[in-house]
C-alpha cells in the first residue's frame, strides 16, 4: 500500500491533547476512504518546541525539520509556555540562553517557505452564534477567509534584544515579491468559486513604509491579474473595530501582513465564540488553486498553559485543520467537507442525537476526547455516504 506521510509535531501544553483528536479523525478518513485518498495515512511524531528544548536542547531539531520536509503534510499542535521564558534570538549558551519554543515555529515556517497562512472564520453556525459574545444580529452571516503573510514583516526583520544602553528594537521589512505572491494567492482564492469574493486588504499605510509598499503591490497585482475582483483597503485600527462592530462588512477575503494577521485572527475567533474553534493552513510554493500542495496545519490558538493537562481544551480548531490538510495537501475536498459537516452536526444537533456538544470554553462540560469521539462517530456515516463521483 501507498503510505501518505504526515509528520506530527504536537508540541507543548494543549498541543498534544488537541492533536490526538485530529489524528483520530484523520484515521477514520484513512480507514474508510483509502481508495479515494490513494493510500493510507501514516503518522509519525517528532519533538518540537519546548518539548524539544527539554529533550534535545533546541526547539527545532534537525531530525524534526527533515521529517517535515519529507512528509506530504505537517500537523502541528502548539508551542510555548512559561517554562521557557528565554529571549527569542539570544543564542548564547554560556548565559544559559537559547531560542524560545516560538522561535522554532518561526524557523520552521521559514525553512518550509510557508508564506501564506489561511485562517478561515467560516464556522459561525447558528447554534454557536446564540452564545457568541457578540449580539446574534451582529455576528450572523459573517464569514471570511483571512490570509496572513507568514514569513515576512516584523517577525523576520532585524532585531536587537535590550543592549547595554537599555535599548531594544524590531524592524518591519517587506519586499515587492513577498507581497506579490501572497496577493496572488488572495486573487486565486477570491476567484475560485462561482461568485468572485471581495478582497479586504488591511495595512497601516498612513504610518508605515512597508504598508505603503503593501497597498501599492496588492493594488497592482489584483488589478493586473484579477481584474474582476473588488478590492478595498482598510487601515488596521479601523478594521479591528469593524470586525466586532459589523463583521459582515469584512466578508470575503481578508489579506494582511504577518503581525496584523496574527492579532486580527485571534479577534475573529470571538465571532463564533472561542479561540479553540479556528483552524489554519500554512502553504508555500507555487499555488495554482488546483494541484495539491505541501502545507502545515495547526489551530490558531497557542499552548493554553492555563488549561493544559486537564483534558478540557476544545479540539475543534485542530480537527478543522485536519480538514484543511485533506483539502489543500491531499486534494480531497469531499472528505474535508465531510469533517466540517460532522463538526457542525456535533455542535448543532441536540435533539435527535444528543449532540449540541460544548467544551468548557463554550460554556459546556464536554471533554477534549468526548468531543473528538463524537466527531468521529458523526463522520462515519458521512464518509460512507460519499458516492462514486467523489472517488
Ligand atoms: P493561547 O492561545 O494559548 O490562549 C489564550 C486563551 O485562550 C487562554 O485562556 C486559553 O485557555 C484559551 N484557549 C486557547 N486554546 C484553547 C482551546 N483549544 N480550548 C479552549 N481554550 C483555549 O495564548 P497565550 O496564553 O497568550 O499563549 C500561551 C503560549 O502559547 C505562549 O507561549 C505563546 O507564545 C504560545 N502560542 C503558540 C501558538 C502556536 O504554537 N501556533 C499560537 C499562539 C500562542
Ligand atoms: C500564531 C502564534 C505564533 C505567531 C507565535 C507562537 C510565534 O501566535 O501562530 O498565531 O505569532 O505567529
Ligand atoms: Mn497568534
Amino acid at each position: 500500500v501507498n503510505l501518505i506521510k504526515i509528520a506530527v509535531i504536537p508540541g507543548d501544553g494543549v498541543g498534544p491533547e488537541v492533536t490526538a483528536e485530529a489524528i483520530k479523525v484523520l484515521k477514520k478518513v484513512s480507514e474508510l476512504r483509502s481508495n479515494a485518498i490513494g493510500g493510507v495515512l501514516d503518522f509519525a511524531e517528532y519533538d518540537f518546541g519546548g518539548k524539544a528544548i527539554d529533550t534535545q536542547g533546541v526547539p527545532l531539531p534537525q531530525a524534526t525539520l527533515e521529517a517535515c520536509k519529507s512528509a506530504q503534510a505537517v500537523l502541528l499542535g502548539a508551542v510555548g509556555g512559561p517554562q521557557w521564558p528565554r529571549p527569542v534570538d539570544a543564542n548564547d549558551a554560556s548565559k544559559g540562553l537559547g531560542p524560545r519554543p516560538e522561535q522554532g515555529l518561526l524557523d520552521l515556517r521559514q525553512e518550509l517557505e510557508l508564506y501564506a497562512n489561511l485562517r478561515p472564520m467560516s464556522f459561525a453556525s447558528d447554534s454557536l452564534l446564540k452564545s457568541s459574545p457578540l449580539k446574534y444580529e451582529v455576528a450572523e452571516g459573517a464569514e471570511f477567509m483571512m490570509i496572513r503573510e507568514l514569513i515576512g514583516g516584523v517577525y523576520f526583520g532585524k532585531r536587537q534584544e535590550t543592549d547595554a544602553n537599555g535599548q531594544a528594537w524590531d524592524t518591519t521589512e517587506y519586499s515587492v515579491d513577498q507581497v506579490k505572491r501572497v496577493a496572488r494567492l488572495a486573487g486565486l482564492l477570491a476567484t475560485a468559486g462561482k461568485e468572485h469574493k471581495k478582497i479586504h486588504s488591511i495595512d497601516k499605510a498612513n504610518v508605515m513604509a512597508t504598508s505603503r509598499l503593501w497597498r501599492k503591490v496588492v493594488t497592482e497585482t489584483i488589478e493586473a491579474e484579477f481584474p474582476g475582483v473588488e478590492l478595498q483597503h482598510h487601515l488596521v485600527d479601523a478594521a479591528a473595530m469593524l470586525m466586532v462592530k459589523n463583521p459582515r462588512a469584512l466578508n470575503g477575503i481578508i489579506l494582511t501582513e504577518n503581525m496584523f494577521g496574527d492579532i486580527l485572527s485571534d479577534e475573529s475567533s470571538v465571532i463564533p465564540g472561542s479561540l479553540g474553534l479556528l483552524p489554519s493552513a500554512s502553504l508555500g510554493g507555487i499555488i495554482d488553486g488546483k494541484s495539491p500542495i505541501f502545507g502545515m496545519y495547526e489551530p490558531i490558538h497557542g499552548s493554553a498553559p492555563d488549561i493544559a493537562g486537564n483534558g478540557v481544551a476544545n479540539p475543534i480548531g485542530s480537527i478543522l485543520s485536519a480538514a484543511m490538510l485533506l483539502r489543500y495537501s491531499l486534494g480531497r475536498e469531499a472528505e474535508a467537507n465531510a469533517i466540517e459537516q460532522a463538526v457542525r452536526k456535533v455542535l448543532d444537533d441536540d435533539e435527535l442525537n444528543g449532540y449540541g456538544m460544548r467544551t468548557r470554553d463554550l460554556g459546556g462540560e464536554c471533554t477534549t476526547t468526548q468531543m473528538g469521539d463524537a466527531v468521529v462517530r458523526a463522520l462515519g456515516p458521512m464518509l460512507n455516504g460519499l458516492n462514486a463521483e467523489d472517488l
